[in-house]
């Protein structure tokens, strides 16, 4: 039998399905009815009527919605003999058209107050620039002054060489998608901390679903790390593909494209360290070279300048 959960109960739910699905989450399932979790205090009945409809949305939840976040959250929501069953439906355009994604990622992300990060001296989040079918993305740490001053990752001194890098695979900026961990800037430029990659990294993990590049090169340690969460040092990072599918996103988005199932993750030296450091610009330009021959690109044969 089917009831209508109280006003406090719902809101609450509709709450924390609200939080799944701006972390890309649309998908519920249902315990099993003899899971012992299935019982207890949440299940008990606290319910009035039989319910065959979605659940209105608080007032309060819908004005600072947009309807397409309303929509995700007008979610069934009802007690079956002291069962919850919770079915959150998916965005209608979150799947195929990568340029609708992006903009959703965009919109849920919204003026980002969830990290330390939004109250640390950020002018504004930087979320990511280049193709929306980019095959090739790379992903950086965090943006600097320049790209917190100017919105768009890698446009300082890095973000000239990162470009340099670029033009010697015989590609262009535009054809490409730059992104970083995290979309603030930390100040000083200090490393993120882990709490913030690991609030951060979810929409970029949806980012790169929706993008679904054939090949991401991670740009420096913090990059590689967060994106293959392994504590490796660079050395041993380096000169190998891994199999990578973004964390977190729902296999359902994944699996939508039959074609994308995960793309090869490379790690090479961050342009900041190659400024520091150029001696190792070949290393740089020899990991260039192996993501260039798994896509099928012909090298120029330039080095890294
Ligand atoms: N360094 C990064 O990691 N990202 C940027 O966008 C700029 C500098």
């Amino acid at each position: 039998m089917f009831r209508v959960l109280d006003l406090d109960l719902r809101r609450a739910l509709a709450a924390r399905i609200r939080y799944y699905n701006e972390m890309g989450i649309y998908d519920f399932y249902r315990r099993p009815t003899d899971s012992p979790a299935a019982v207890g205090p949440e299940s008990s009945p606290a319910v009035t009527e039989i319910q065959s409809e979605s659940p209105p949305i608080p007032p309060e939840l819908r004005d600072e919605m947009s309807p397409r976040k309303a929509a995700a959250i007008a979610v069934p929501v009802v007690v079956e003999n002291n069962r919850f069953e919770m079915i959150a439906t998916k965005p209608a355009q979150s799947v195929n058209d990568p340029v609708k994604a992006l903009k959703i990622i965009r919109e849920d992300l919204g003026e980002c107050t969830r990290c330390p990060l939004h109250k640390q001296g950020r002018k504004q989040i930087v979320f990511g620039v280049g193709d929306p079918k980019a095959e090739l993305m790379f992903v950086g740490e965090g943006p600097g002054a320049d790209e917190d001053e100017q919105g768009e990752p890698f446009v300082g001194r890095a973000g000239q060489l990162l470009n340099n890098m670029i033009k010697a695979m015989g590609i262009t900026r535009e054809q490409v998608y730059i992104a970083n961990i995290v979309k603030c800037r930390p100040p000083g430029n200090r490393t993120p901390e882990r709490e913030e990659c690991e609030t951060c990294s979810p929409f970029l993990m949806r980012q790169i679903a929706a993008i679904k590049p054939k090949v991401i090169v991670a740009l420096g340690a913090t990059a590689a790390k967060t994106l293959l969460a392994m504590n490796s040092s660079m050395a041993q990072l380096r000169g190998r593909f891994y199999d990578f599918k973004p964390a977190g996103v729902s296999n359902n988005l994944r699996s939508n494209d039959p074609d994308w199932q995960g793309c090869n993750l490379a790690v090479t030296y961050h342009p900041a360290f190659l400024l520091r450091d150029p001696r190792q610009k070949g290393e740089a330009w020899k990991d260039l070279q192996m993501v260039m021959k798994e896509l099928g690109m012909k090298s120029p044969g330039k080095p890294v300048v």
